[in-house]
């Protein structure tokens, strides 16, 4: 077996690991989720989310990486003797497998907006921006046609390909530390931007004015499902990712660091998106497709006087989606590559291939379910909308519920400790409020939660 090498800087650790959280999740998913669930009063429930369950979980599944060293199904094998516990990390590498395959058709509708954006002058973009049904159209053309999608799901997942057969330090490391400070530009003059379109008054208002009156179990779920999502946990991503941590990155300090960064960029997407949906007279409710219908336009109204400043922007927009997503991708990639790799010994080479063709093959059925495919249901669902709901509000949220009991209760406490506090490098007692967490609230909440919205209590 080829020799394990981790992540060669903190910068690039940090960066890498926050690249995995910010993707989709935060610019695609967030809008739509806030969206469906009134706005303002979702998003203090996802924050409060992010901070008293989000953060405990991040530094579990550092615990468990760095403790372990290896990948996220050896991992509770090295910690543990008990089979049941054992069986964590392959539900993880499960789910991990069926996020890709929708992840990876989203990221492809990214690619296909990135080379319109590029190919529509500054003219002909004026001109559709007059026309009001015209995204609206694009969109569902392009989603319910059998070949484009396919073809930028299998672009996607060979670029995606590339960066993880390289290598953990000179593909995903390398990669992210120039990816991530371009992101974080490109979000600030996009902000900027959105407060001059015509919907910013409105856009915002929904955004920071809670209305609680709509919340119910089912958006509390939404809410978790959403955090875990975004935070990319609950598979073993991030368990899977600290397996490649040196000895003296502090995992408290890492995790809020990550945590900050993916709220920040979600708040930042929905100051991006809302405005827009506003200007261009869309319900913010309108679902999977806020940020495939409403910004194409936007970008027009926005400087209708600069249309050259409107085209580089909407390509500018694009791209950013097109790179956070692909650094998520790539961490779930690299889970089920580092299991195969290193459980059966393959070369990392073949382990690579054989994850992306899997996921080429999923892929092409979740997007062939928006078109060819739309009468295969399961459990009333297309296929795409049915992986994108179990996996994100059952599958991570059960896997963080077994993850955070494993940590706070059935994990030898002196590695735990040990971890927590890099062998005494920091005090016991600023840290232990994680293990309290740890133990008793994050597993009770998450399975109330859980039990509640799926509707059982
Ligand atoms: N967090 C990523 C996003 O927001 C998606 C992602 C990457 C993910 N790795 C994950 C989600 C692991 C769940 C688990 O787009």
């Amino acid at each position: 077996m080829e020799k394990r090498k981790d992540f060669a800087s903190k910068m690039g650790m940090v960066l890498a690991t926050a690249g995995s959280a910010v993707g989709l999740g935060n610019i695609w998913r967030f809008p739509v989720e806030a969206g469906n669930n009134g706005g303002a009063a979702f998003i203090i429930i996802y924050l409060l989310c992010v901070l008293t369950l989000g953060i405990p979980l991040i530094v579990a599944e550092f615990v468990v990486g760095r403790a372990a060293h290896t990948n996220t199904a050896q991992a509770y094998k090295r910690l543990t003797r008990n089979t049941f516990w054992q069986q964590t990390g392959r539900l993880g590498i499960i789910t991990g497998w069926l996020i890709m395959g929708y992840y990876v058709v989203v990221s492809g509708w990214t690619l296909a907006y990135f080379l319109k954006a590029l190919a529509t002058p500054p003219t002909i973009a004026a001109h559709i921006a007059k026309q009001p049904g015209y995204w609206s159209d694009f969109f569902n053309e392009l989603t319910s046609d059998a070949l484009l999608p396919v073809l930028c799901v299998i672009a996607f997942a060979l670029m995606s390909h590339f960066i993880i057969v390289r290598g953990v330090e000179k593909g995903i490391e390398r990669f992210s530390k120039v990816m991530m400070p371009m992101l974080f530009i490109l979000l600030i003059v996009l902000c900027i931007c959105s407060f001059f379109t015509p919907g910013a008054k409105e856009g915002l208002t929904f955004l920071f004015r809670p209305d609680f009156s709509q919340v119910t179990f089912g958006t509390l779920l939404s809410a978790l499902g959403q955090a875990f999502f975004s935070l990319s946990i609950g598979m073993g991503c991030l368990c899977t990712y600290a397996s490649y941590f040196s000895r003296d990155t502090d995992l408290l300090g890492t995790a809020l660091k990550v945590a900050g960064i993916d709220s920040l960029v979600a708040i930042m997407a929905g100051i991006i998106i809302f405005p827009a949906v506003f200007s261009v007279g869309i319900r913010p409710d309108a679902g999977a497709s806020l940020v495939f219908i409403a910004l194409p336009s936007v970008f027009q109204e926005a400087f209708g006087a600069f249309p050259w400043l409107a085209y580089a922007v909407s390509i500018m927009f694009y791209f950013l989606l097109l790179l956070a997503t692909l650094t998520s991708l790539v961490s779930l990639h690299e889970v089920p590559t580092a299991f195969l790799a290193e459980d059966f010994h393959m070369k990392r080479r073949t382990a690579t291939t054989i994850v992306t063709l899997s996921v080429i093959v999923i892929g092409t059925l979740c997007s062939l379910s928006m078109g060819p495919l739309a009468d295969w249901k399961l459990f009333g669902k297309s296929i795409f909308d049915c992986l994108d709901w179990v996996s994100a509000n059952v599958l991570l949220v059960v896997g963080g519920g077994l993850i955070t009991f494993f940590v706070g209760w059935k994990m030898e406490s002196k590695t735990l400790r040990d971890e927590l506090t890099n062998y005494g490098n920091y005090p016991y007692h600023t840290r232990k409020w994680i293990i309290v967490l740890l133990r008793w609230f994050v597993p009770f909440v998450i399975f109330l939660i859980f039990l509640s919205g799926i509707g059982v209590l």
